[in-house]
């Protein structure tokens, strides 16, 4: 079968045979690969790894990108329980390390040890293939009218679990309502990470704001209208002072990754206010931070949190929410998906164009 693979540190992806995947222990299903997303993880799994020593799987020298994807069941293991030939699922991205609590919990997001694996990221093949074999446990049912935005189902994950880690950490405040009194919230960015989180707001009715580069009439902030969501140009924000354009926010969900934003953000929360850095900066880079920030944190109860990868409720809360989210607001998660590319395509799939959300790549014919 046809797969796309990378070595890190080539910056490149190609195509390449590999043998047919095979089901051989009873719980594993075999799944043809529909559609998968591309996201910033695979270019920077491409240009680096992901972890030192390169993480590949074991015994082989490339590995399969693609954690984003959607397929259907060609056949199941014996003991097999919920799933049968035709279904449509979402398979999740990690593994975990078998040891920690965490996993031994079914929690591997919260991974103790830090040696979990992720498919197509780190240690295992990722989906980027025309089958894959995997545990029924790691499969997610997704309703067939997903089909073709259900790759977003991998990248709404992350915000869902800001939105749940936002709620917790807002759990001890005497306040009731969605995400313990959540009244206004900012999002930062206008990558998909950052368009899912305003539409998971926005479809709690939570009044949202989002921050990003591009001017007043480009497209995030005609997307952002769609959503009912006011959008405002980071040129227009005072960065000494952001507060006076912007306002207090209850929760903010930092997804640009960029340093100095995740820093000018402290400043915008308001009392007993939660920041959640999705975007991991990966740059080895200092920025200046006033005392005063810091002395702000504590003077108004803040918390500044950062979290990654999802647990099975937040994936789950995923496909519930896409569903919603394809009635409540109509065509936005279909534009999402600006570029799509056939498999024979698949290299040219991770370059960057401007004006594009979200690429795909088509598997089955
Ligand atoms: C993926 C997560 C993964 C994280 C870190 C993200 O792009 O969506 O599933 O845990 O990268 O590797």
């Amino acid at each position: 079968m046809r797969a796309v693979v990378t070595r890190p540190g080539t910056g490149r992806a190609w195509i390449q045979d590999l043998p047919d995947p095979k089901v051989v222990a009873d719980d594993e299903v075999l799944i043809q690969i529909l559609r998968v997303g591309v996201c910033g993880t695979d270019r920077e799994v491409m240009a680096h790894g992901n972890r030192s020593g390169r993480g590949l799987p074991a015994g082989d020298d490339y590995l399969v990108i693609g954690h984003e994807a959607v397929g259907r069941v060609l056949s199941v293991g014996r003991g097999v329980r919920a799933l049968s030939a035709g279904d449509l699922v979402v398979p999740t991205v990690r593994r975990g390390c078998d040891t920690c609590l965490a996993c031994l919990n079914g929690q591997a997001d919260l991974c103790f040890s830090g040696n979990y694996r992720e498919r197509g990221i780190v240690g295992l093949h990722g989906f980027l293939a025309e089958r894959i074999v995997d545990h029924e446990e790691n499969l997610i049912p997704v309703p067939p009218e997903l089909a073709a935005i259900a790759p977003l189902v991998e990248s709404l994950c992350t915000p869902e679990k800001a939105l749940r880690r936002i709620g917790n950490a807002r759990s001890h405040l005497p306040v009731g309502g969605e995400m313990n009194g959540v009244q206004r919230a900012l999002v930062t960015g206008s990558g998909p990470i950052a368009l899912l989180a305003m539409m998971a707001l926005r479809l709690r009715g939570i009044p949202t704001w989002q921050l990003a580069r591009q001017p007043v009439d480009g497209p995030a902030a005609a997307l952002a209208r769609r959503l009912g969501a006011d959008y405002v140009p980071l040129q227009e924000v005072n960065l000494e002072d952001p507060q006076t354009r912007l306002g207090e926010f209850d929760a903010v969900i930092e997804a640009t990754g960029a340093v100095e934003m995740s820093v000018l953000m402290i400043g915008v929360l308001g009392r007993n206010g939660v920041l959640d850095l999705v975007g991991g900066p990966p740059e080895r880079k200092a920025v200046p931070i006033e005392a005063a920030a810091l002395g702000s944190m504590v003077g108004r109860n803040l918390t500044v949190l950062g979290s990654v990868n999802a647990n099975a409720d937040d994936w789950r809360a995923s496909v519930r929410d896409l569903s919603a989210m394809r009635t409540v607001f109509e065509g936005v998660a279909e534009d999402l998906i600006t570029h799509t590319f056939d498999l024979s395509d698949a290299e040219h799939a991770f370059g960057r164009v401007p004006g594009q959300i979200k690429a795909v790549v088509d598997i089955a014919a």
